[in-house]
């Protein structure tokens, strides 16, 4: 289904009354004024956040006021992923994190840390990590991270475990912890987590389960498994973050994400939208005509989304075009060299159409209890 006939003409009709409104809240001045995603979150219970790397809060001191105004959590987007945290075995890189960590106190954000397990990025000295050593890393490493940063909002403590392109039975991604430590790991890492910081919420995060095509939904029956016999290994796991990357070729069913999220829900999980942003590789090159495609795409999905009330948080990657992951990754780059609009605001800081799409999203979500 082609993402604008979700919903039919009532769904069109308020689509395009947002689009008039975003059109007036649009100029540089009257958003100034427009109420920040955080406090639109924060009304109805919800959290609404960032993720950002810690040069750019340092040397730009508009996108670090433009942050701090629209942010209730930061996210650390690179620098508390293993590689560079852990250049070597024996040290710890904790300057970049410390920084973000200060950022975010000192603008009384939360504070998201990303990720304490995960496939990529991993410095190169685990390679010769012999698998009877690996316990004892694994729990230094997570024992020293939360120590350093108590009391964080969230954690993600495991993220993209699974790939059913590994051919296992249980899904479970072939990954270096794997190998070493069996498919308990993941049950190991939280046990570790709560372990060493019983106040910050735990997080499982994944992400290709957005959709319907073959593949997503392949995906999120592994993911449920996985949730579901966490549980049952009496895993401590607080949260499921479902990433968002959102792509608006790929085919969405609102009813089919609601009954996905349901289920993470009845299992007894919080839900957060951990990653949001919108790949725009092939969507038109007019700015506008893209803004609008990514705007509608992004507040479809995302109304969906937050009509599960155990969805909690919105968190976005990145917040502003000017620092935009997209544009650094190959296989997301657009081959007409201009650069991604995916992100809620624009190169100059302004609010686009996503922002808008956001914030009337959240204005529109049942209040949540806490
Ligand atoms: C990305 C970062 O944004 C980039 O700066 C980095 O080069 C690569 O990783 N899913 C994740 C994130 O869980 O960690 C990734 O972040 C984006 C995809």
């Amino acid at each position: 289904m082609k993402p604008g006939a979700v919903g039919g003409v009532g769904r069109r009709a308020a689509l395009s009354a947002g689009a008039a409104l975003s059109v007036a809240g649009l100029s540089g001045e009257s958003a100034a004024t427009e109420l920040p995603l955080r406090e639109r979150a924060r009304r109805k219970g919800l959290l609404f956040g960032a993720a950002a790397r810690s040069f750019n809060l340092r040397d730009d001191p508009a996108y670090a006021a433009a942050f701090a105004r629209e942010c209730g959590v930061l996210v650390t987007e690179w620098e508390a992923k293993w590689g560079p945290l852990r250049p070597t075995r024996e040290e710890f890189s904790f300057g970049a994190v410390d920084a973000l960590w200060q950022f975010a106190r000192r603008h009384g954000l939360g504070f998201r840390g990303h990720a304490l397990v995960w496939h990529e990025h991993m410095p190169r000295w685990i390679a010769g990590m012999e698998n009877r050593a690996a316990r004892g890393i694994l729990e230094e490493h997570i024992r020293r991270v939360l120590a350093r940063y108590p009391r964080a909002q969230s954690w993600d403590v495991v993220n993209e475990a699974i790939d059913l392109k590994d051919g296992r039975a249980d899904g479970l991604r072939q990954t270096v912890w794997l190998r070493a430590l069996g498919p308990t790991y993941v049950r190991d890492a939280f046990v570790l987590a709560r372990a060493a910081d019983p106040h910050t919420l735990l997080t499982y995060n994944d992400y290709g389960i957005e959709y319907e095509d073959r593949d997503s939904r392949a995906k999120r029956v592994a993911v449920l498994r996985l949730l579901e016999s966490l549980r049952q290994q009496d895993a401590p796991v607080d949260v499921f973050g479902v990433q968002a990357h959102l792509n608006p070729a790929r085919p969405f069913d609102p009813a089919a994400l609601r009954g996905f999220l349901r289920g993470a829900a009845e299992m007894g999980f919080d839900i957060y939208i951990t990653e949001l942003d919108v790949h725009d590789r092939d969507l038109p090159a007019d700015g506008a005509r893209r803004d609008r495609i990514v705007a509608d795409h992004a507040q479809a999905w995302l109304e969906a989304a937050l009509s599960e009330p155990r969805v909690k948080a919105v968190f976005t990657w990145g917040l502003s075009d000017r620092y935009n992951w997209r544009n650094e990754v190959e296989w997301s780059r657009r081959r007409d060299g201009l650069p991604s609009r995916g992100l809620p605001l624009d190169q100059d800081l302004q609010p686009k159409p996503f922002w808008t799409a956001i914030a009337r999203t959240l204005d529109g979500a049942e209040p949540r209890g806490r």
